[in-house]
C-alpha cells in the first residue's frame, strides 16, 4: 500500500505500470483503476487513520491497529472529547484519536524531541486534521502537562519512557470519571505506573496486552469411519494384478496354441491386455471378450492403459470435491509490543 497525494498534472509509477493521476479524479473510492500500459491495476481506497498507520514513515515505533483500536473504546472517546497525548511520536494514534473526538473535540499532543513535533504537526495538517490537533514541543516527564489543561480532559494517553512521573499531573488533568491510559513494552514500567495510580486517585486499574492471532485458510479432505473409502483399485491390487498377468504370460508361452484359454483365464484375473500379443489374434479376440473391450491389441492395451488410470483419477476427482474449508491457528505472529493500563479517575 502507499499514499498518494493526488495531482492532476501527476502520476504515479510501480512495477504494475503507470498511473495518470487525471484518471483517478471523479472516480469513487474502492475503483479499480487501470495502467496506461500492461493492464495492470491499483484500487483507489479512502484514506482513514487505520490506512495511515499502515503506510506511514516512521520516525519512532508506533502503535498499531488492535492497540489503537482497544485504546480509543477504553478512554471512551466520542465526538466532543479532549484528549491529552504524549509523547506524539510518528502521529500514528493521534490521527485515530482526532478522527474518535471529531469534529467538535480536540487532541493536544505533546512531544520533547523538536524535528518529531514539527513534522508531526505538518502532516496533521497535510491530512485535514490541523483544526482538531494541536502539537507542542515539551517535556511531559519533566514538567506534566500545562496547567490550563487542568480539569480539562476526558482522557489521557501516555506513551513515554517512565509514564509513572506523568500520573500526579495526570490525575490533576482528568475530570472526575474520566479515563487514563498508558503503553509499556516493559511490566516493571507497569507496575510503578499501576502504584502511581493506585495513590492518585485512580480506580479500577487493570492492564492488558492485546496479540492479533492469525489463521491459515486452506482445503482439506476431513474423512471419518464412516465415510466411504475412494472408489478405483489400492497399489495392493494393481501389484498382485500384475503379478497375475505375468504368471498368465509365462504359463501361454509353455502352452503354445492354448493361448485363448490361458488369455481368458488371464482376463478374468483382470489382465486381459496382458495376455494379448503373446498370444496370438485368437487368443487375443478372446481375451478382449472375456475383458468386455475392443479385440485389437493396441486399443486395448490403450483401454488397459486408461482403466489403470482411471481408477485414482477418480478417486482424486472424488476427493476435491469432497475438500472442505478448514483452518488453523498460524504458529507464529507479532510477538509482544506492549502492556495497555487502564484506569478510571474517581472524584477527591
Ligand atoms: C514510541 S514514540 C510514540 C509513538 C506514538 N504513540 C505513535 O503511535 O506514533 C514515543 C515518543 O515519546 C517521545 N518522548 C520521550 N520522552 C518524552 C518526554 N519526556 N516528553 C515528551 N515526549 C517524550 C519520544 O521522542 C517519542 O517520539
Amino acid at each position: 500500500m502507499k499514499a498518494v497525494r493526488v495531482a492532476a498534472n501527476s502520476s504515479y509509477n510501480n512495477k504494475y505500470g503507470t498511473f495518470p493521476h487525471k484518471d483517478w479524479l471523479g472516480r469513487p473510492y474502492g475503483s479499480k483503476a487501470v495502467a496506461k500500459k500492461g493492464g495492470g491495476w491499483v484500487l483507489l481506497l479512502a484514506p482513514t487513520p487505520e490506512l495511515w498507520t499502515a503506510v506511514l514513515r516512521h520516525r519512532t515505533q508506533i502503535l498499531y491497529v488492535a492497540d489503537i483500536s482497544m485504546v480509543v473504546s477504553m478512554l471512551e472517546l466520542r465526538p466532543g472529547a479532549v484528549v491529552l497525548e504524549s509523547g506524539t511520536g510518528s502521529g500514528s494514534l493521534t490521527h485515530s484519536l482526532a478522527r474518535a473526538v471529531a469534529p467538535t473535540g480536540h487532541v493536544w499532543t505533546f512531544e520533547f524531541h523538536e524535528q518529531r513535533a514539527q513534522m508531526a504537526a505538518k502532516e496533521f495538517e497535510e491530512n485535514g486534521l490541523g483544526g482538531m490537533v494541536t502539537v507542542t514541543q515539551r517535556d511531559i516527564e519533566e514538567g506534566g502537562f500545562p496547567e490550563d489543561m487542568h480539569g480539562r480532559a476526558d482522557g489521557v494517553f501516555l506513551d513515554l519512557p517512565k509514564p509513572y512521573k506523568v500520573v500526579p499531573s495526570a490525575a490533576r488533568c482528568i475530570r472526575a470519571d474520566g479515563m487514563f491510559c498508558s503503553f509499556s513494552p516493559c511490566i516493571e514500567q507497569v507496575h510503578r505506573t499501576a502504584e502511581a495510580l493506585n495513590a492518585n486517585g485512580f480506580r479500577d486499574i487493570r492492564t492488558m496486552e492485546i496479540l492479533v492471532r492469525q489463521h491459515e485458510v486452506s482445503r482439506q479432505l476431513l474423512l471419518t469411519d464412516l465415510d466411504n473409502p475412494p472408489a478405483g483399485p489400492t497399489k495392493k491390487q494393481q501389484r498382485q494384478a500384475q503379478a497375475a498377468a505375468q504368471r498368465a504370460a509365462k504359463r501361454q508361452k509353455t502352452a503354445g496354441g492354448e493361448g485363448a484359454a490361458v488369455a481368458a483365464a488371464a482376463a478374468e484375473e483382470g489382465t486381459a491386455a496382458a495376455a494379448v500379443g503373446e498370444g496370438g489374434a485368437e487368443g487375443g479376440a478372446a481375451a478382449a471378450a472375456a475383458a468386455g473391450g475392443s479385440s485389437k491389441p493396441q486399443e486395448q492395451a490403450e483401454q488397459q492403459g486408461e482403466q489403470q488410470q482411471s481408477g485414482p483419477q477418480q478417486a482424486q476427482q472424488a476427493q476435491q470435491q469432497q475438500r472442505q474449508v478448514v483452518h488453523k491457528p498460524v504458529p507464529f505472529g507479532r510477538g509482544h509490543t506492549g502492556y495497555l493500563t487502564f484506569a478510571r479517575r474517581v472524584a477527591a
